[in-house]
């Protein structure tokens, strides 16, 4: 979910709606915005995109207080009832939240024995409790404190008291939140994109912090009333970034962007001497480690795989990849001096940041790889990595996936080196070569359309397998094509398929093979001729100096290290262009969240 909020000299609506529409990758199931002037609270939600609450606004009602949100359903089903904002019983208070309030049904117990709650979720507890403590002769902020106070959970919360219309409270507990400051004016965001139209100067807020937000002043407190002050940064983004410009699609401007993310990550990662440019702790951190655990989920879990490959393969450090939200209470056992490497294209993801907190209670290293340097997994890592790629605005991770494998390859080299591993191996030249590579393959629409169309414009599923390597991509090719076009897709490991799911196989069944690694392409070829006799409808994407006759797609030839980044940029047009013929929306699929900010 995402919530903004507006106190300043204009109407809000319309900052307040267009602050959504770019907080729209956080959930879009429903939407809702509350705008407070001298005849009240006034509020309008409806289920849905941004574009239907629009409708549903009253043009004429105008206030210069406001907050919003835009909904990823947790608790209680995506529907104009439960949407945000939410109201306490007398209507004098008014919400919006991010996150999990886990011990809503014992508050409601202990605090709310009567009153009657209107929606299925856990938010609305926050506003009756607000108004419940207000009513013990508490003011609105020293009620809000309180009621922060025994929330078990995640908020990220926007508060307006109808009795005053040119404030609003908001609370931030690990889900992200930050003010932004101008002059007459002050906002807040779940994203500095979302108010990007009117600062960039933000102050970030810390866990478990509030700030009573007017028109003059922001005033950070914590908890229990003592206040905070804390410096302001310049946000460096720039908005034509998050336009998509000529495209139809975010998703394929972000394909498209690849190989000039590759090019720029290496001018960022170079030094005078060509060699590579790393921060020296870093280097050290890896130097000490006797093991690496990634953590990662989604897209970033699968770079991680092939970071694996990489950290032990060239460095010679045993190297574990894990999913976060596994790794949060079912940690396995660790070595004596881990380091710890998160993957997070947007910094925030709630299972990968709750793995974090309990690494620093066990006091070990850990290193962010992302592409949000300002998010909380950055801030609250020991050090970041940033994969230099440009806001990622597609639901579906496309570029933030090559560049993180790019960096990745980076330091596992870089740690080779620092460990006198003797090296034939320059990732910065090497990449180089993938982003011509990939060039190419953006530059082959119409051909991966025509593949997107013969093989999945009536198929019910589709089957990736690969070996090594390769077999990561699939898997990533797989979630690609799932997400977006809804088949259902499956990555396998080429050998593993015939020991029960092949049984899947029919008559027409799609199946994409990958074949880019030599000391296995003959094995999945052989895979591929098992699936094939048994129906299924073959497309073999392999890589020059060992393709075949009947591939369908030959990828320019590149390290064996650094396939992953080339072969998986056919999958995404694929999945991209079966998406599009299927009528779905590409960069909201149904159902999903870019940055889900809950466990
Ligand atoms: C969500 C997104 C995925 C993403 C995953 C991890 O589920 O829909 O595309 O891979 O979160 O996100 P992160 O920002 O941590 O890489």
């Amino acid at each position: 979910c995402g919530i903004v909020g507006y106190v300043g000299t204009k109407d809000a609506k319309e900052i307040l709606l267009r602050g959504l529409e770019k907080l729209e990758y956080r959930g879009y199931d429903s939407a809702g915005i509350a705008i407070a002037n001298e005849t009240g609270v006034h509020v309008y939600k409806e289920k849905g995109r941004i574009a239907n609450l629009r409708e549903a606004v009253d043009e004429t009602e105008a206030g210069f207080t406001g907050i919003g949100h835009t909904r990823w359903a947790t608790h209680g089903v995506p529907s104009k009832l439960n949407a945000h904002p939410h109201q306490s019983s007398s209507s004098r208070y008014t919400i919006v939240h991010n996150g999990v309030i886990e011990n809503y049904e014992q508050l409601r117990r202990e605090h709310l024995v009567g009153v009657e709650m209107v929606s299925d979720t856990d938010t609305e507890i926050i506003v009756q409790l607000v108004e419940k403590f207000a009513s013990e002769s508490k003011t609105t902020e020293e009620a809000f404190r309180k009621s922060l106070s025994v929330l078990k959970g995640s908020y990220a919360t926007a508060l307006l008291d109808n009795q005053d219309p040119n404030t609003i409270y908001v609370g931030k507990n690990k889900s992200p939140l930050l003010v932004g400051l101008s002059d007459s004016v002050n906002v807040v965001a779940s994203d500095a994109m979302a108010m990007l139209q009117v600062t960039n100067e933000f102050v970030e807020l810390y866990d478990e912090e509030i700030v009573v937000v007017t028109q003059e002043k922001a005033t950070i407190k914590t908890l229990d009333g003592e206040e905070v002050s804390r410096a302001s940064y310049v946000a460096e983004l720039d908005s034509s970034d998050i336009e998509k410009g000529t495209y139809p699609h975010f998703m394929l401007k972000e394909i498209d962007e690849q190989p000039f993310v590759i090019r720029n990550i290496i001018t960022k990662y170079k030094d005078d001497n060509e060699s590579i440019k790393l921060d020296e702790n870093i280097r050290q951190a890896m130097a000490e480690a006797d093991r690496i655990y990634i953590i990662a989920a989604g897209t970033s879990y699968h770079a991680g795989l092939v970071g694996k490959e990489f950290i032990e393969k060239i460095s010679g450090i045993p190297t574990e990849t894990h999913i976060a939200s596994e790794f949060l209470y079912n940690m396995p056992l660790l070595s004596k001096k881990p380091l710890f490497i998160f993957i997070s294209q947007s910094g925030e993801t709630a299972d990968s940041r709750g793995v974090l907190v309990n690494v620093k209670k066990l006091g070990l290293p850990s290193l962010t790889i992302t592409n949000v340097p300002g998010s909380t997994l950055s801030r609250e890592s020991d050090f970041t990595l940033h994969t230099f790629a440009g806001p990622e605005i597609a639901v579906a991770s496309t570029k933030a996936y090559t560049a993180q494998m790019a960096v990745l390859a980076i330091l596992a080299v870089d740690s080779a080196i620092a460990r006198g591993v003797k090296m034939d191996f320059d990732p910065l030249q090497e990449l180089a070569i993938v982003a011509n590579a990939m060039d190419i393959f953006t530059n082959q629409k119409d051909t991966l359309e025509q593949i997107a169309r013969d093989y999945l414009s009536l198929s019910r599923n589709c089957f990736f397998i690969g070996r090594s390597m390769d077999f990561h991509v699939c898997m990533e090719g797989s979630l690609k094509l799932k997400e977006i076009s809804y088949i259902q897709a499956e990555g396998f490991a080429g050998g593993e398929l015939k020991h029960g799911t092949i049984a899947l196989i029919e008559e027409g069944t799609p199946v994409i093979g990958l074949a880019t690694q030599e000391n296995v392409h003959l094995n999945i070829r052989g895979n591929m001729k098992e699936v094939v006799a048994r129906g299924a409808n073959p497309c073999m994407i392999s890589m020059e100096g060992f393709a075949e006759e009947d591939d369908k797609i030959v990828m320019p030839k590149v390290h064996k290290y650094l396939t992953p980044l080339v072969s998986v940029i056919p999958l995404q047009l694929i999945a991209y262009y079966a998406a599009l013929h299927r009528g779905c929306d590409v960069d909201k699929p149904r159902n999903l969240a870019k940055s889900v900010t809950v466990e």
